[in-house]
């Protein structure tokens, strides 16, 4: 099947600023497909071209078949959009603006009723369905937003940090409905400079870095491909002996072997889940029993270190 989005050479410059540069992405129908990367990356600037909102200085993408430079309008009918900074200047209330999108969606009064509250309930704002939107809180607004996008079921949403100033327990609320809204039918593109947010609902990230996409494959391959990028720290009953480390060293996932103390080691090695059983099997044939073992795994940050020199906190701070 062709992919639902493909975006070819995809640039924009604002002045000598070149905020997407060049942006090659193909996204597959069905799919989360997160864009990751620091404040400044070219992430909204991407999404908002791909969304008709701003025009590209060079390239294109086609959406479904629609190329958005010719026709516009046809690729507008696919899309919901969920802001990064919600406008409502209008003077409304939660419930007028969700209905209201209701009623443009084309859903019947009996079901708009059950599906407003429904949805206003999930997001957590039916209490506050009467309030001004100018008395809500930037969370509030930016449920409000995300409600929108629920109502619409669009062949495409496209999210711009869904989840920014929203606290944990809403996070997973609203994590939770844009799996429901994949699994409805949507593909969705989250743009999200939260590293857990990204790897939790994405099946694939795109890893953004000065309007350059460095890289996009699922969490797992990007994690995989950090070599000797998973840690083993194992703590032994007795000392280890010389051979049990050359043992070790020899297991071709293993990158290397520190040792800590006598009797315990930190291995820098590949595909942990695979090798942490045969070092255990090994560790027992020298005699030297596991008393404790800890893994951990690369995160998308190893991820975005490995290519860029910088953890994303870094390079949001220093904003290069
Ligand atoms: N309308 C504009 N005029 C001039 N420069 C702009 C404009 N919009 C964005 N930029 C610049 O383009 C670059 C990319 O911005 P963009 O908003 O796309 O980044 P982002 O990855 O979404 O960042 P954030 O995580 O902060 O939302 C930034 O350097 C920004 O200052
Ligand atoms: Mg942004």
């Amino acid at each position: 099947m062709p992919p639902i989005i493909r975006t070819d050479n995809l640039t924009k410059k604002f002045k000598n600023l070149t905020a997407v540069d060049h942006l090659n992405l193909e996204i597959e129908e069905g799919e989360i497909l997160g864009l990751l990367g620091p404040n400044g990356a070219g992430k909204t600037t991407a999404i908002l071209m791909i969304a008709t909102v701003i025009r590209p200085t060079e390239g294109t993408a086609i959406v479904g078949e629609y190329d958005i430079r010719k026709q516009p309008n046809k690729v507008r009918r696919l899309l919901g959009l969920v802001f990064q900074e919600p406008k409502m200047l209008w003077v409304s209330t939660p419930w007028d603006i969700v209905n209201w999108h209701a009623k443009v969606c084309g859903l019947s009064t009996e079901e708009r009723k059950r599906r407003v509250r429904e949805i206003l309930e999930a997001v957590d704002m039916w209490e506050a369905r009467r309030k001004n939107v100018h008395a809500l809180s930037g969370g509030m607004r930016k449920r409000v937003e995300i409600a929108k996008v629920l109502i619409q079921r669009p062949k495409i949403a496209i999210v711009d940090e869904p989840t920014a100033q929203i606290d944990i327990v809403g996070k997973h609320r609203i994590w939770n409905m844009l799996r429901e809204l994949r699994e409805e039918g949507s593909t969705i593109i989250l743009a999200t400079n939260e590293l857990y947010e990204a790897d939790m609902l994405s099946d694939r990230v795109g890893i953004m870095h000065r309007g350059k996409l460095l890289v996009c494959d699922t969490p797992k391959n990007l994690k995989d491909s950090i070599i000797g990028g998973d840690i083993v720290d194992i703590q032994l009953e007795k000392d280890v002996s010389t051979q049990a480390v050359q043992e070790l060293k020899s297991l071709k996932e293993v990158v290397k072997v520190m040792q800590v103390n006598p009797s315990s080691l930190r291995l820098y090695l590949n595909q942990v889940e695979e090798v942490v059983p045969r070092i255990m099997n090994l560790l027992m044939k020298q005699d030297v029993p596991v008393t404790s073992i800890r893994m951990s795994e690369p995160s998308l940050d190893d991820v975005f270190a490995h290519y860029t020199g910088l953890t994303i906190e870094e390079a949001q701070k220093t904003g290069v």
